[in-house]
């Protein structure tokens, strides 16, 4: 029998566990924490997933600041605003949503923030320290730290004699989960768009990981009898069977079929998404502690 890994309950506990760590600080240290997501320009999408974060952090009792700025701020703007966060006390966390809009150079801002209370693990300071086996000393990407969590769900703390397929090699997915998987002593193989015969390589897989942001690329085929399979892809497809101008939520990997093949895998939606909001809070929690505990 597959193991379908439910990621909404997973991201519950997760979650359980933030709430009740925001109380505490909140009633021992008199702290209650911050978190500000900052958002530009008007894509659909993104305003979707900032607000799912915005509402989650209310849930959690953090306090939550959105800042949403036009589509025509300037470089210099977005800096500034990103200094004034690093600067407010009651700030423990700072979100840029990516991607900007194109004429904003996304890297430099980033890189501004505070590693302290850049709680998406994308500063230089944070992937450094994960890339160096410092895993609890910064603050860990959260889509990879998620994943992981439900890779250790499965498999446990230790991944020793596994091998670990991840397609992708994105900062903000990709490169941080091999760092996570190797950690854990997984034998890992970095999988990319130039990979000869990537099937092949993915059939070696005993946890595959696939973030490449092609529907349903990963096919039954690709997958070893048995393998754990984490499905990070949120592609929107046409549905034309819900009726005219219906899309559903895809992932990367064609899931009926491969689900007859894995041992366990994640469902899209429903598998990796609710993770990411569910770690984003606990790296705000673990920055507000850290600040303050
Ligand atoms: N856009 C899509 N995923 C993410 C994420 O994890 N963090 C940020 N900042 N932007 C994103």
């Amino acid at each position: 029998m597959t193991t379908i890994i439910d990621g909404k309950q997973v991201a519950a506990s997760v979650i359980d566990a933030v709430k009740a760590a925001a109380r505490n600080l909140e009633q021992e240290a008199g702290v209650k924490t911050g978190l500000a997501v900052v958002i530009v320009g008007d894509d659909p999408a993104s305003h979707a997933y900032v607000s799912s974060k915005s509402r989650m952090a209310k849930e959690c009792g953090f306090a939550s600041i959105q800042h949403t700025l036009p589509e025509e701020t300037t470089q210099e703007e977005l800096a500034a605003l990103v200094q004034t966060l690093n600067a407010d006390e009651t700030v423990h966390g700072i979100l840029v949503q990516l991607p900007l809009p194109k004429h904003l150079n996304s890297e430099p801002i980033i890189q501004s923030i505070l590693p302290e209370k850049d709680v998406d693990g994308l500063h230089v300071v944070n992937a450094g320290k994960l890339a160096t086996g410092d895993l609890d000393g910064g603050l860990i990407s959260c889509t990879p730290a998620g994943s992981m969590v439900l890779v250790r769900g499965v498999h446990g703390e230790d991944l020793s004699g596994l091998n670990a397929v991840v397609i992708g090699r994105s900062n903000l997915f990709g490169k941080p989960m091999g760092a996570l998987l190797l950690n854990a002593n997984a034998t890992v193989t970095m999988a990319h768009s130039r990979t000869k015969d990537l099937a092949a390589v993915c059939r070696n897989a005993d946890i595959l990981v696939a973030a490449v942001g092609r529907p349903q690329m990963v096919k039954a085929d690709w997958v070893k009898p048995g393998a754990t399979v984490i499905d990070v892809g949120i592609n929107r497809v046409p549905a034309p069977d819900k009726g005219e101008g219906k899309s559903r939520l895809v992932g990367d990997v064609a899931y009926e079929e491969c689900a007859k093949i894995a041992g366990a895998i994640t469902p899209v939606p429903g598998g990796v998404g609710p993770m990411t909001i569910a770690m984003l809070m606990a790296n705000t929690a673990i920055a507000a502690y850290r600040k303050s505990g």
